[in-house]
């Protein structure tokens, strides 16, 4: 159990608390932001995402003095134990930045490699997503589960690009066209954290993306498993992590997702 005194059943609703005042920073700034450092070409941070974070990052180590820390915009934050935060203040800044209010902020706790509870908050929408290890996933308290639709050309997915879209060959948009062919449609959100989160409580039936960060997924990884659900890396391992690759799914459609991503324009079209 992380810490010598706490529990998961502890840490949830501390993990919410944090995630709430965070979110209040974020939902002050939507509709007046301005971009105050750029990351890369399309990539960029706003005032938002560093004043949550800081609340985020002062608060987690208040309250898990003994926990590492990953956030997205400070970086390391480390420690000799074995759980580590992943932090990530607002999933979605392109949208937060253009006013669209589909933006999360989303906490994950690892230990090693292995998200062992997590909370993903969608400040717009008063969502509150919450998973334990073998523990169940809630949405705003009550139990979530995945949805039931077995067949891929019936399905609704998600996926996202990576900020390097314009110069890795890898950029997900041969993938993209061949899932538009094989699904009922393919959404691109631009929260990884909600995508996962959506797939977990049955708004969509799974989500995909290469190059993906730990911040973006490790709550939302848990989630999705701990309502039923299934989440590896692109090529079918359980750790999602390390690969930075990420395929959630309602159970059911996770071969047939893992076969179109392996078999590409060979993948058989729906009947
Ligand atoms: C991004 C979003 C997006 C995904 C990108 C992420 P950010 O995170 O989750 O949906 O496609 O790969 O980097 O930058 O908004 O926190
Ligand atoms: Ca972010």
């Amino acid at each position: 159990m992380p810490g010598k005194d706490t529990t998961v059943s502890d840490i949830l609703p501390i993990a919410e608390a944090i995630a709430r005042r965070a979110g209040a920073i974020v939902r002050e700034g939507l509709g007046r932001v301005h971009p105050v450092r750029q990351k890369g070409a399309i990539d960029f941070v706003t005032e938002f995402d560093q004043r949550a974070e800081e609340l985020i990052v002062s608060s987690l180590q208040r309250e898990f003095p003994e926990h590492a820390i990953l956030a997205e915009e400070s970086g390391h934050h480390p420690r000799t134990g074995e759980y580590q935060w992943v932090v990530d203040p607002i999933d979605g800044t392109t949208n937060f930045a253009h006013g669209l209010p589909l933006f999360a902020i989303s906490l994950g706790l690892l230990r090693g490699n292995v998200p062992v509870a997590g909370v993903i908050y969608d400040p717009r929408h008063e969502e509150m997503f919450s998973a334990a290890l073998g523990r169940g996933a809630s949405l705003n308290g009550r139990p979530i589960r995945v949805s039931s639709q077995p067949d891929l050309g019936q399905a609704l997915l998600a996926t996202g690009f990576a900020y390097d879209i314009r110069t890795n060959p890898r950029n997900n948009l041969a993938q993209f066209a061949q899932f538009q062919l094989r699904t009922q449609g393919v959404r691109r959100l631009g929260s990884a954290a909600l995508d996962c989160a959506w797939t977990a409580l049955g708004r969509l039936d799974g989500y995909w993306e290469f190059g993906i960060k730990p911040w973006d997924v490790a709550a939302g990884g848990l989630l999705v498993r701990e309502a039923g659900g299934r989440t590896t890396s692109t090529a079918g391992d359980e750790d999602f992590i390390a690969p930075g690759t990420i395929v959630v799914s309602n159970g059911l459609l996770h071969e047939q997702i893992l076969r179109v991503l392996r078999e590409g324009d060979a993948a058989p079209l729906p009947k």
